[in-house]
């Protein structure tokens, strides 16, 4: 008899747009594993109980999106300390008969695609990170233990890049700031962590933050470029990039924590770019 497959999925409100399941599923095939990954539209008020339900119907991992990375952590049984640092979970897994693991890719996927994909350098460089919500806490403690010269995160709201930066001073240095009281001088790297480019707005940073050899990075992705990026180019960056990798390879590593395998990310990365034009 055919044994069911896994049950995956990703949790999320909207998530309709989600490239999760095209992703998961080339991992899948690529490495012969037998499981579905599903889209599951929750609003807040109903996460907690479909994703206890969820694994309670056998159920062996989701992944988790906007709204849902905070109530995701304080629902797990136990934080790895990537997310015990984040905060927030992207990541839940079936641990043991019946606990609930919380995990975070999002750090790592950004720094893999960074360090390995886009062979862009961190280490004693200045670094700029626009936001302070949860993504900024997500990549902020992978990005500090690469060693940057600087790390500046600058935020529209001033407290917010505060309360972070003491978080996380523990790991490194960390300068904050507004918008208006930027450090002088262009940056080796900018990434734009904020949510901005979902409402097609650029955070009002001045451009001199871009120099001949700045490389900018927004976490948002699209079919057309994202206003950030638009924004970076319009102001001489030749290097200016969509989160694409970050989106596989924060997939891989929840891949591989459910199936114990690594899936290749480069096939599924020119797919994806491929297929988005289509969508
Ligand atoms: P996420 O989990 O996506 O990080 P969040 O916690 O709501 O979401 O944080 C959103 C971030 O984007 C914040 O840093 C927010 O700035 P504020 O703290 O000042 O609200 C930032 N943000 C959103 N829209 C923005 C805009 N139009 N310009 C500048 N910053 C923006």
């Amino acid at each position: 008899m055919n044994t069911p497959p896994d049950q995956y999925g990703v949790v999320g409100h909207p998530v309709a747009h989600s490239f999760s399941p095209f992703i998961h599923g080339m991992f899948a095939r690529q490495t012969n594993q037998h499981l579905v990954y599903r889209l599951y539209d929750v609003p807040p008020a109903q996460f907690r109980s479909h994703v206890l339900e969820f694994f309670a119907r056998g159920g062996r991992g989701l992944n988790v999106t906007v709204p849902h990375k905070l109530a995701a952590a304080e629902l797990a049984n136990e934080l790895t300390p990537r997310a015990e640092r984040a905060g927030a979970v992207n990541t839940l897994a079936l641990h043991g008969e019946n606990q609930i693991l919380g995990d975070n890719t999002d750090g790592a996927g950004l720094v893999q695609d960074l360090v390995v994909n886009l062979s862009v350098a961190v280490a004693k460089r200045r670094v700029l990170i626009i936001g302070a919500g949860g993504a900024t806490r997500g990549v902020l403690a992978p990005l500090l233990m690469l060693g940057p010269a600087e790390l500046v995160i600058a935020n529209r709201t001033l407290e917010r890049a505060r309360e972070l930066a003491q978080d996380f001073v523990d790991l490194g240095t960390l300068l904050c700031c507004d918008f208006n009281q930027l450090p002088e001088g262009a940056f080796d790297l900018v990434i734009n962590a904020t949510s901005a480019s979902l409402s097609g707005e650029v955070p009002a940073v001045s451009a001199a933050v871009i120099g001949a050899g700045t490389v900018c990075y927004d976490m948002a992705y699209g079919k057309e470029d994202t206003a950030f990026v638009r924004w970076a180019r319009e102001n001489g960056c030749s290097s200016a990039l969509q989160g694409w990798g970050m989106l596989v390879e924060q997939a891989a590593e929840s891949f591989e924590l459910w199936r114990g395998v690594r899936p290749e990310t480069a096939p599924v990365l020119t797919a994806l770019k491929r297929q988005s034009q289509i969508l």
